[in-house]
């Protein structure tokens, strides 16, 4: 698969974009509660959604239109902790970069917290972006020849509204690479480090705002099974500790049944959305 495929230029220009990483969760619940901050954990359909995505059309303009989407609605309350499946080519990324707010639908609407994303236009999406969202995809888009600190601090110097001087960017950043395990690399350009380094750093890249939402596309399809299992058990840690909404687009069964709800797409269409009983079972 390929994951930059569908990227629209938005997305490719976009500091945000992130990867994954497989890492030691070697420091407490409470750490992390201090590095990324506590979102609320609703989660419950008494609580008004996080996100929405009614009637969502993508059709690609190309030289044979492709009708990518249709249709696809479901709400994500804050807290889920949730996977979106689908074979290859069934519009997965289509739908994760339009929940992402990184492309537009050609119908339909994508609400964040009840705002209406379509009428903040793009300068307001990228707000949007910034507070609410973090990016892991399976490729990591780090700046090669900056500094693994360099590529983690990106993001909150671009977030609006996030006042922060550089001092306390560093610290942050510092706390979240040592949460991930990569304190000792943080002076090394990322080009000098290894693929699960890289996908590490980029994962530390997308908590750096404290996001209360994470959306990742793939994110351990780059890793071997105990790196990517590593990565998913700190996504529950994050998702449990902190609240954090995820919605993690898999192509891998095994991985969806560890997830609390499964949105499966075939060809564009939500066939399936249902709540994982199997870990109530436990
Ligand atoms: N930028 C684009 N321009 C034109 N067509 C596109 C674009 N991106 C995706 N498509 C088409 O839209 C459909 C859905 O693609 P999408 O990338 O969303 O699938 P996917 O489920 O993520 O697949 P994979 O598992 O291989 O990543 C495919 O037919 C694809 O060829
Ligand atoms: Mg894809």
């Amino acid at each position: 698969m390929d994951a930059g495929r569908s990227a629209p230029p938005e997305l490719r220009e976009s500091v945000e974009l992130t990867t994954a990483a497989a890492m030691p969760a070697d420091r407490g619940a409470a750490d992390r509660r201090e590095l990324v901050g506590e979102h609320e954990a609703g989660g419950g359909p008494a609580s008004a959604p996080l996100i929405v995505a009614d009637e969502l059309t993508k059709v690609y303009d190309t030289v044979a239109a492709t009708r990518a989407l249709s249709d696809v609605t479901f709400d994500v309350h804050a807290g889920e902790f949730a996977a979106i499946v689908g074979q290859s080519g069934s519009g997965k990324s289509t739908l994760l970069n339009l929940l992402g707010l990184l492309d537009t639908p050609t119908e339909g609407r994508v609400l964040v917290e009840g705002r209406e994303t379509a009428a903040a236009g793009r300068r307001g999406r990228a707000v949007l972006r910034n507070q609410y969202l973090g990016f892991v995809f399976q490729f990591h888009h780090l700046l090669p020849e900056s500094s693994v600190l360099e590529n983690v601090v990106m993001p909150a110097l671009i977030a609006e509204g996030v006042e922060m001087d550089a001092h306390e960017r560093r610290r942050r950043a510092l706390d979240v690479l040592g949460m991930l395990g990569l304190e000792a690399v943080a002076e090394k350009n990322a080009n000098q480090l290894s693929g699960g380094q890289k996908q590490r750093v980029a994962i530390a890249r997308a908590l750096m705002n404290r996001p209360p939402v994470i959306l990742a596309d793939e994110p351990t399809g780059d890793l071997d099974t105990e790196n990517s299992a590593a990565v998913y058990r700190l996504f529950r840690e994050i998702n449990a500790d902190l609240g954090t909404t995820f919605l993690i687009v898999t192509h891998d069964r095994g991985i969806a049944e560890q997830t609390d709800r499964i949105i499966e797409v075939v060809d564009g269409e939500l066939v399936q959305d249902v709540r994982n009983t199997y870990l109530d079972r436990r």
